[in-house]
């Protein structure tokens, strides 16, 4: 299916590495113009020309923090600004850090939700206007597993994200008479730099290899083996297209069956 962004513009946060990058990826590929935003200016212009080579799409660079309001307001008016419109967010950044349920303290609520929960809310009103202005608009939020099903350590995952999750719903009924369509994306366990990290830090407390840690989470999924970014940018790329006409308001699992939950 070709999903047509040409002359489509999108912002993707988190997108020097990973789910992110592979989503810019994959926007770009499909003909839109991408603004991608990370911490690390040096990263962020190895990705870019990376696209640039590899798609021929134009890629603006803006780096700076996605917890901080000020860097997603600007982040925004930028990209606007030397694009002149905005079509697509794609709302990802760092994950919240690792924490247990009964010990986590105030910053790491504090960074939680800043990161993990107003981030989104900020990411999209931010955007909103400028997608109303013309007619329409999609967002996707990529959340995480945790909203169906808790990780160990990752406790503040699923408590921010959860609240994206309803209210995405929301915004998804105030946004759709002007064309706007809102859904989240959750990756299950997808090879990133962070996936590595968090499943190192399993096979720590565990005791065993981090071999050994990723078979484990291979072994939870239906199809046999961790995941891919660009299998979860792939339904990026559908969702941000026109082809996504009636989809909005739900939330969507890319997790190669792991999560134990029937309705999903
Ligand atoms: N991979 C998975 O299997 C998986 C599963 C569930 C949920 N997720 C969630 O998906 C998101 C992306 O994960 P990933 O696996 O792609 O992580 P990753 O490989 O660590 O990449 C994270 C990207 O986000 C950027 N970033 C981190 N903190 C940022 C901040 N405060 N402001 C701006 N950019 C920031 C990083 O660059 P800089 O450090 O230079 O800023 C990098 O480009 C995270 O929220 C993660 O929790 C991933």
């Amino acid at each position: 299916m070709d999903f047509n962004l040409k002359d489509k513009v999108a912002i993707i946060g988190g997108a020097s590495k990973g789910l992110g990058r592979a989503c810019a990826e994959v926007l770009a590929q499909e003909g839109a113009k991408v603004a991608i935003c990370s911490r690390t200016q040096a990263d962020l212009e190895t990705a870019a020309d990376e696209i640039r080579k590899s798609t021929g799409s134009e890629v603006f660079v803006y780096a700076g923090d996605l917890d901080k309001h000020e860097t997603i307001e600007d982040l925004v008016a930028k990209t606007v600004e030397h694009f002149g419109k905005l079509d697509i967010l794609v709302n990802n950044s760092g994950g919240p850090p690792l924490a247990r349920a009964a010990t986590a303290n105030e910053e790491l609520w504090a960074t939680s939700i800043q990161r993990s929960l107003l981030f989104f809310a900020r990411m999209c009103r931010a955007g909103i206007p400028h997608m109303r202005k013309q007619g329409g608009g999609r967002i996707i939020n990529i959340l995480a597993s945790t909203v169906y099903q808790p990780i160990d350590n990752l406790a503040l995952s699923g408590a921010t994200r959860m609240g994206v999750v309803s209210y995405a719903k929301s915004l998804s009924d105030e946004v759709g008479k002007d064309g706007i369509l809102v859904n989240n994306v959750c990756p299950g366990a997808l090879l990133s730099e962070r996936m590595l990290a968090n499943t190192q830090n399993r096979a720590d407390a565990q005791g065993i290899t981090l071999e050994e840690a990723l078979q484990a989470r291979a072994d939870e999924t239906s199809i046999g083996r961790v995941g891919r970014p660009e299998e979860l940018a792939y339904l990026v790329g559908f969702l941000a297209s026109d082809k996504a006409s009636y989809i909005t308001g739900t939330t969507m699992l890319v997790d190669g069956g792991m999560v134990r939950s029937v309705l999903s």
